[in-house]
């Protein structure tokens, strides 16, 4: 089936989901109220009608499904209106603000068979499909901690923290790795440059099976970070998305005990090795599978309940951050 897609906010991210869903859906309608949208992407995009409101949008009953694309705080409210319009939804990251948002939007979504999926991009990441496989496949041994480093200099945001602007990335990937709800999360940050944005946050989730995770959050650093790191007991691995060509690497290293050292515990290290990764674009294999869910492919409900965990432990670190 060709799915009939409407698209509301066309900045400097949703662009790159137009252009995806264009070469592999119906792209039926765009929306964006900023100045020169309307000329740029109907100039760009012919085939597709323009909204001045996202009701107009909505009330088209021949559509199918509705990307959205705009600022973080409206997120909610368009994926709500959009699925009480009977529309799947794909919404960018995150796909609300509040644990009680998030929850709101995932029964009216269940209740309706409709697919509401977050825009997790890397989740859809071949590196990090191979670290689940890795860790799934029991070849780590058992996983004790993860960690992510998500550092650069800017992009220096004015409205949203490093938690919420950066943090997402790397929570979506933990939860995902790890298949557990955090049972304790401590976020501490700091803001430098603006009061109430803190530029820089660090971040520690303990799960129920006693693993550990760690985050370092920030956009004023001069190292240029996108990595995570899973430490096992057999094998640690690491994704680095800024190789070219070793985005995962697995170390032999282990914590070791020895039968002759009387309980002391040892380590060991072996080889490194460098699997193959394949170099398909993970936005696009991210709007595949959304359009795979609405076509009716898969568990449409998983997704909407994997969001819903980001922003469940986004809520508790933010209220650790907020001094709660
Ligand atoms: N998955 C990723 O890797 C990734 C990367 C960057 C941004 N994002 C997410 O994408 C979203 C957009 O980010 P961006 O960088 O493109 O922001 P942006 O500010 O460049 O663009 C947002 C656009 O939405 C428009 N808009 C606002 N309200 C609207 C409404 N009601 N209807 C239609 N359009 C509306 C604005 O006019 C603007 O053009 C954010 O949620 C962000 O978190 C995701």
């Amino acid at each position: 089936m060709t799915v009939r897609i409407g698209q509301a906010g066309l900045g400097e991210w949703g662009k790159n989901l137009a252009r995806n869903f264009a070469d592999l859906a119906d792209l039926a309608w765009l929306s964006d109220p900023a100045a020169g949208k309307a000329e740029e992407f109907s100039g760009r995009y012919p085939q597709a009608r323009w909204a001045d409101t996202f009701e107009e949008m909505l009330a088209d009953e021949s559509l199918n499904a509705v990307v959205v694309a705009t600022p973080v705080p409206t997120h909610y409210e368009l994926a709500k209106q959009a699925l009480e319009a009977g529309k799947h939804v794909f919404v960018e990251k995150p796909p609300a603000m509040k644990g009680s948002e998030i929850d709101e939007l995932v029964s009216i979504a269940e209740e309706r068979d409709l697919v509401l999926m977050p825009g997790h991009l890397l989740l859809y990441h071949p590196g990090v499909l191979k670290l689940k496989e890795l860790v799934d496949g029991g070849e780590l041994g058992d996983v004790l901690m993860v960690y992510g480093n998500r550092q650069n200099l800017g992009v220096i945001r004015k409205h949203e923290n490093a938690l919420w602007s950066l943090g997402v990335h790397d929570l979506s990937v933990i939860l995902y790795l790890l298949d557990e709800d955090p049972v304790e999360a401590v976020a501490l940050g700091q803001s430098l440059l603006k009061t109430g944005v803190e530029d820089v946050v660090f971040c520690y989730l303990r799960f129920p099976s006693g693993k550990i995770a760690h985050m370092h959050l920030s956009w004023l650093d001069p190292h240029k970070m996108r990595k995570m790191t899973v430490v096992g007991t057999e094998k640690m691995a690491v994704f680095d998305d800024m190789e070219l060509d070793r985005k995962v690497t697995v170390y032999e290293k282990s914590p070791w005990k020895p039968v002759d050292t009387y309980g002391e515990w040892q380590t060991r290290t072996g080889d490194i090795h460098i699997p193959k990764i394949p170099t398909d674009e993970p936005l696009k294999l991210e709007c595949r599978a959304f359009l795979s869910l609405v076509d009716g492919e898969g568990d449409r409900r998983q997704v909407a309940r994997d969001g819903a965990r980001v922003v469940r432990a986004l809520d508790m670190l933010t209220t650790s951050l907020d001094g709660g």
